[in-house]
């Protein structure tokens, strides 16, 4: 699914200035549900089909094996009752529902401002399905994510949701941002500034997509204190995956374009509010 009115500010390759054009499909209220798009400048077609936008096609986006594990068939499917239901109360100590999480994250992002969202490394879509629902009649949200796995369950997941309110979700590379300067209100991110495998660059690309006074509303994982936590980071890092001192958030931030706001810490968990300079 993918917002029609969205294509204009689609830009797959950095080059390009004009947005795509919509070719042939099935549309419902304003949503292109199948078909095909193009870039006039390009002449290259991009498909929606199994529920997003692919302007990725045959390249995988992964730069990491921590990426990659989310390509494995079934991994869209698990990851929300599997992982993240008791994800935050895992990594807090204590009781942490995603109603919660989504509501400090909607604060941080000031979704009641309106206007166009974006979710970097969306996964299965909570945040974007979440966002989506309190956009509806004040903005609209673009979920993406490298791996076809997570985005067609995103979709699934989304298919719920009436059509008026409906994200659009397309598989792009947050290190790339297919988007036109200044195209976003906010930007949310949960969880996945620890896996992406250049989170510079990807703070980078977010704040030229985010417009003048823009927020970026982050969830993530800090470093460990205890010897054991420790233990288990040091060998999920084998993966790709990093963890954060909180100091060194700032400085991506900062070096990044953002002013932070305080980073508010639970548990290894860290939420994060910056605006765009
Ligand atoms: C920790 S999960 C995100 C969880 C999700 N935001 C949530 O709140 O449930 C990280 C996600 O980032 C995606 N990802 C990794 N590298 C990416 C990249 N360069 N561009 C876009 N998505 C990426 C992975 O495929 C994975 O689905």
């Amino acid at each position: 699914m993918f917002r029609r009115n969205l294509l204009p500010i689609v830009q797959p390759r950095p080059s390009e200035s004009d947005g795509l054009i919509y070719v042939e499909g099935t549309e419902e209220n304003g949503i292109i549900l199948s078909g095909t798009v193009r870039s006039p400048e390009t002449d290259n077609v991009y498909p929606v089909k199994n529920g997003y936008l692919d302007l990725l096609g045959r390249v995988s986006g992964a730069g990491n094996i921590a990426n990659a594990t989310n390509f494995l068939p079934g991994a869209g499917r698990g990851y929300e009752p599997l992982w993240r239901v008791r994800s935050l109360t895992l990594l807090t100590g204590a009781p942490f529902s995603n109603e919660r999480e989504v509501e400090k994250i909607s604060s941080l992002v000031d979704v009641e401002r309106g206007g166009r969202f974006l979710d970097l490394g969306c996964s299965a879509g909570l945040y974007t399905r979440t966002l989506a629902r309190k956009l509806e009649g004040t903005g609209e949200i673009v979920g993406i994510d490298i791996s076809p796995s997570m985005l067609k369950e995103a979709a699934r997941r989304a298919s719920t949701i009436k059509p008026a309110a409906r994200p659009s979700l397309a598989r792009a590379d947050a290190g790339r941002l297919p988007f036109a300067d200044g195209s976003f209100a906010g930007a949310v991110c949960g969880g996945s500034l620890n896996e992406f495998a250049d989170p510079a660059r990807v703070l980078r690309e977010t704040r030229r997509v985010l417009e003048p006074g823009g927020r970026l509303a982050i969830m993530g994982i800090l470093r460990s204190r205890t010897t054991r936590g420790l233990r288990l980071q040091r060998f999920l890092s084998t993966s790709g995956i990093r963890f954060f001192e909180q100091d060194e958030l700032h400085s991506l931030l900062d070096h990044a374009g953002f002013e932070p706001d305080l980073i508010e810490v639970q548990g290894s968990v860290f939420f994060a509010g910056a605006t765009r300079q």
